[in-house]
């Protein structure tokens, strides 16, 4: 079977003629692109210690850099969507100007299941969707998002999931964390604050109510409201400052009968109907949340979000025009490709509590998403945040990375190069550091060209300068979702 694949964040083999050799076999006769080229999964669990080192590791470097993303295990039974793949672990710790890696799979109660049956069981996020299987019509991977909670690291996953423990020293998944009151399922963005340590999540489903949302303290104690939502909405990040958090409700969602009837979700971009961000007091209840209307649009993330006095500002990743088409430099694959071209550029929307006045606007023109920010600026006035640049014609792939000041849309860009691609980069603070860009970016890269991977660490305040040092990885490392830094954390 000839695959049909075109472009090159796709293809399944480089300049030489080779494909990529760490590839589980199963993907050749696949014609998917969220199966090969830069999305090409890997078939094996690695260890490796004091890794080549190309320039300098800073000495207070120390920590592990941990990202998530999908590598699925078993060949697809229906059309493969890159969300649907197994939550894979891909982790590098620094320490004494060193590092090691190793990869993992998280461990799930659905990739078990189908491990002890010998094969997949769930079709995946294009169907069909049969309430019959076991678990649900979807495999919970926990493939989307990291947290560190407590000093325990957390995987989640886009749709709402359990949480999977992991032990940030080995990557072994430890399992479920479902302290009482918390509900099974959470956002891969609830978020935790460095302020007080809680974990503020929401959740959101297909029946009333459609929305939950609370607050996990350290010592266990569960806050929990349901929020009013006018139908099943698909929001997938909340803000939060110290007193308030913002929760999202865009015009983009399905039509509850024509789910009833087919059972299948259809997103629509709704454009008669506002975007609307509530403002709750983080403790508080549903009665409590303040509605703001804004311009129909959508946002998968938020960079940063704080108070103005009265005024609650939120800054985003903001697409204006949800209903993506296929592009027709796309050829065959365009649909599904269309579905993930993540355009979005940086805006600012404004909430007067006192008033009642909103205000919105763009700050960058820029296709660039998966912001991170100093860690400790959750909620507070941030200057800074770091974003990955998306090409347009090669989706959810990451061809740069981009600083931008906020407070004038000014930006830095560091371009990777042709055929290599990044993870998102968390800031890593430098030891003793007063300036809010004085620390480190660190991000996987890989190139496609070689099927190799490395790790990269800049100065961002000097990121135009590129990496200052390259760490050189044993295996490749796929495109992937959502990384995170977890300070001191050495391998066991
Ligand atoms: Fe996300």
């Amino acid at each position: 079977m000839a695959l049909e694949i075109t472009a090159r964040y796709g293809k399944a083999l480089n300049p030489r003629g080779e494909a990529p050799p760490d590839a589980p076999a199963w993907i050749g006769g696949i014609d998917n692109p969220y199966l090969h080229g830069a999305f090409a999964p890997v078939c094996h669990e690695t260890t490796a210690a004091d890794l080549p080192v190309w320039g300098e590791l800073p000495r207070d470097l120390h920590g592990v850099y941990v990202r998530n993303g999908p590598n699925n295990v078993h060949p697809p039974t229906n059309r493969y969507h890159w969300f649907d793949g197994d939550g894979m672990v891909h982790a590098v710790w620094f320490g004494d100007g060193r590092a090691r890696y190793a990869n993992r799979w998280v461990r799930t109660p659905g990739l078990a299941l189908e491990e002890e049956r010998g094969g997949p069981i769930w079709p995946g996020v294009l169907g069909p969707f049969d309430f019959g299987l076991p678990l649900g019509p979807l495999k919970d991977t926990a493939n989307t998002d990291l947290i560190a909670f407590d000093g325990r690291l957390l995987a989640l996953w886009y749709e709402s999931g359990c949480l999977q423990e992991l032990d940030p020293r080995t990557l072994a998944t430890v399992g479920p964390f479902r302290p009482d009151g918390l509900p099974g399922r959470i956002s891969a963005h609830s978020k935790v604050d460095p302020a007080t340590g809680e974990l503020i999540w929401f959740s959101y489903g297909d029946r009333a109510p459609y929305m939950r949302y609370g607050v996990l303290a350290p010592d266990g104690t569960v806050h929990r409201t349901d929020i009013t939502l006018p139908g099943p909405r698909r929001p997938h990040d909340l803000g939060v400052t110290p007193r308030f958090s913002i929760l999202h409700d865009f015009p983009v969602f399905f039509d509850p009968e024509t789910f009833a009837r087919t059972g299948k979700r259809i997103p629509l971009f709704h454009r008669d109907v506002p975007t609307r961000f509530g403002v709750i007091p983080r403790h508080g209840t549903d009665a409590e949340v303040r509605w703001f209307d804004f311009a129909p649009c959508y946002m998968l993330h938020v960079v940063a979000c704080w108070e103005e006095g009265d005024t609650v500002v939120m800054i985003g990743c903001r697409t204006a025009d949800p209903t993506l088409r296929p592009d027709p430099r796309d050829g065959k694959i365009a649909a599904m490709l269309s579905g993930i071209k993540l355009q979005a550029n940086l805006y600012a929307w404004r909430m007067d509590l006192r008033t009642g006045a909103t205000s919105e606007g763009d700050l960058d023109d820029l296709n660039a998403e998966f912001p991170m920010i100093h860690p400790d600026r959750l909620g507070l006035p941030t200057r800074y945040g770091y974003l990955a640049r998306i090409p347009y014609e090669i989706p959810a792939t990451f061809d740069g990375l981009v600083k931008v000041d906020l407070t004038d849309g000014s930006r830095t860009v560091f371009d990777y190069g042709p055929g290599v691609f990044g993870s998102e980069a968390p800031f890593v603070p430098r030891e003793g550091a007063t300036d809010e860009d004085d620390g480190y970016l660190v991000t996987f890269v890989t190139d496609v060209d070689r099927w190799a991977s490395e790790v990269w660490v800049f100065h961002a305040a000097a990121l135009q300068d590129g990496p200052i040092a390259k760490v050189q990885l044993p295996v490749r490392v796929p495109n992937g979702f959502h990384a995170t830094w977890m300070p001191g954390v050495d391998p066991a």
